[in-house]
């Protein structure tokens, strides 16, 4: 989703801003544009599409200045074209503004303005607050800026230079991320860590409610009162190697090949293995309060949810605990009956996803116990929650969830083995789940190994318009989270089903064109499926599926097979999921498409 950078410093801003902001690509966008404060003025550039499309409009001269900002912006109230583009200005052309974020009363703002003789330029939410911050300007510009957001319902991150202070940058943060990065007589802001990662370790991650003036050689952060705020500096563990594609053809196939090491990484120090049970003391509970828990709610979007739906099984039948699963969005809207025995954890990669921040806070003002599954350190949700654990899995660059949701079924995997010990499981079981989890990184990267021949089925299947995904039990998420992949990045519709509820719809769709799916391990409903396979061969459908090493009955009666090791049921979806996301892969590649930024899609939806 949007992404903003900002310099002050010594060098030239423009390039810096242009390779952070290209940093940022992967988070999905629409346009893209820069501001900088030169000598004679403020010059401000932006156009629709890349930033290679910025690139070339600007051509060789670049503008020149030590003080700007840089935005990718992906469209929300307006079309994406030129003058919807970030970054916006004032009348005056003195004040420009980038903005992550959607303000909710910007139309009875843009009339208030409008009759105060304000002319827009663009169909924008952000451009109120260029013209806001113009109306109240009658001191500093950070005064200026407090008192235009005190007037702003919605959620911002933004960040304001003007010609009047050439040596200040504003940043603001209510609702959308943002952190200032710190060098040596230069300071960046960015709404994500990768555009600072090249330049300094060093970030202060913003708060809701706060403002930061920066300058080259120091910053201030203080609440809207105006009150200094003291914080923490961050050091950041990633590496610039970690955000850059290795020699892989695209960041998706790059961070589908780290399995190994992402769950490897996932599981580090957790296991322990003659208790049969994980140590997860980032969670923050002791034995009696989890006791003391009823009932488990999962909250997520996206991948992340289908994770939770692996989780919620994995909770009800190993932990013996109810647990449920529930889309942020609708959670966060909907009188959830949640109270302090209950536990609601989120899962997130980004840990900024607007609904999932939303539906948390909305948990905790309930008063139930909050934790997280978050991916990146640091992030909003990370921050929100009582206690949690990270998946450190690295950063996940592709659109398209990979790593991140093996990372988290193995997370959940762990939190159930410490729920499950103190409830229902014996250590004979809790070290059987735990072998379980240990075998598993050598066995991602035997089924990873396997990639051509995924490839080549991948080929043959490249023209379809449509596809089934079916599964059962914990594959049911699987087979969801299949077509997910499928349809996000080659753009061919595809459907999710648990395999029993086909013959209630979709096989009337089932045809020699149409593909289908099965996500078939040998577990306990094994047979069941099988009954399943037949039903769509009967009807011609043309069958790939993913089974156990060994499986011969299967064998016989599929078009195509993938197999994966075996593994205890609960485990299965770390292994099935791996070809599915292969061959969503190769057959976006096949047919053309942007893997790494499919069409309208975000990385992190940070907007509800
Ligand atoms: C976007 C991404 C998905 C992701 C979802 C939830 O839609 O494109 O890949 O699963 O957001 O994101 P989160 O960061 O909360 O896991």
């Amino acid at each position: 989703m949007c992404g903003i950078v900002g310099y002050i410093g010594k060098r030239e801003a423009a390039p810096l801003l242009l390779d952070g902001v290209q940093r940022l690509e992967y988070r999905g966008y629409d346009s893209a544009g820069l501001a900088i404060v030169e000598d004679t003025g403020l010059v401000v550039e932006k156009v629709a599409g890349r930033i290679v499309d910025l690139r070339t409009h600007l051509g060789e001269r670049l503008p020149s200045g030590s003080l700007g900002l840089a935005h990718t912006r992906w469209a929300t109230h307006g079309v994406p074209n030129d003058a919807n583009a970030h970054p916006h200005i004032d009348c005056g052309g003195t004040i420009a503004l980038v903005h992550n974020g959607i303000i909710e009363n910007a139309r009875a703002l843009r009339k208030w303005l409008t009759e105060k003789g304000h002319k827009f330029r663009s169909d924008t939410d952000t451009e109120v607050l260029a013209h806001l911050i113009e109306h109240f300007m009658n001191g500093s510009l950070v005064e200026a800026v407090g008192t235009a957001l005190r007037e702003v319902e919605g959620a911002y991150g933004i960040a304001v230079i003007s010609t009047a202070e050439p040596d200040t940058l504003i940043a603001a943060r209510n609702g959308s991320p943002l952190l200032l990065g710190l060098g040596e007589g230069e300071h960046f802001v960015a709404s994500d860590a990768a555009a600072v990662l090249e330049h300094t370790r060093n970030v202060v991650y913003m708060d809701d409610g706060e403002i930061a003036v920066v300058g080259r050689d120091g910053y201030d952060i203080m609440d809207l009162q105006a009150t200094h705020v003291e914080k923490l500096v961050t050091t950041l563990e990633w590496d610039l190697a970690k955000i850059e594609r290795g020699g892989h053809q695209h960041f998706m196939l790059k961070e589908i090949m780290e399995q190994p090491d992402s769950i490897r990484d996932t599981l580090r120090g957790h296991l322990l293995e003659d208790e049969g049970t994980a140590k997860l003391s980032g969670i923050n509970m002791e034995d009696d309060e989890l006791l003391a828990i009823d009932r488990v709610v999962l909250t997520a979007c996206g991948t992340s949810w289908h994770a939770a739906l692996i989780g919620e099984y994995m909770l009800e039948e190993l932990a013996r605990i109810p647990a449920e699963v529930e889309y942020a969005s609708e959670f966060r809207y909907r009188n959830p009956t949640v109270d302090e025995r209950t536990l609601v954890i989120a899962i997130s990669q980004s840990g900024e996803t607007a609904d999932t921040l939303a539906a948390i806070r909305e948990a905790k003002q309930r008063g139930a116990r909050t934790l997280g599954i978050v991916n990146v350190v640091g992030s909003s949700i990370a921050r929100e929650v009582d206690g949690g654990t990270y998946l450190h899995a690295g950063p996940e660059i592709g659109v398209a969830s990979t790593k991140a949701f093996t990372g988290q079924v193995v997370a959940l995997a762990l939190l159930t083995l410490r729920i499950g010990r103190l409830r229902s499981l014996s250590v004979l079981q809790g070290r059987e789940i735990v072998k379980a989890l240990a075998a598993l990184p050598d066995q991602v990267a035997e089924v990873l190994s396997r990639s051509q021949q995924v490839q080549r089925v991948a080929e043959t299947f490249m023209r379809a318009q449509n596809a089934l995904y079916l599964g059962r039990g914990y594959n049911f998420p699987v087979a969801l989270e299949g077509a997910l992949k499928l349809k996000e990045i080659s753009y061919i519709h595809a459907e999710g089903y648990p395999a029993a509820e086909m013959k209630h719809g979709p096989i009337a769709l089932i045809d020699d064109m149409m593909p289908v799916v099965f996500i078939a391990p040998k577990d306990a409903v094994y047979q069941k499926i099988v009954s399943n396979i037949e039903e769509v061969k009967a009807r011609r459908g043309r069958v790939l599926a993913v089974v156990t090493e060994g499986d011969e009955q299967i064998t016989e009666i599929a078009d195509y097979v993938i197999t994966i090791p075996e593994t205890i049921d609960s485990l299965t979806p770390v292994l099935s999921v791996l070809p599915l996301q292969l061959f969503a892969y190769y057959t976006a590649v096949r047919r053309g498409c942007d893997v790494d930024q499919p069409r309208n899609l975000a990385k992190s939806v940070t907007v509800e």
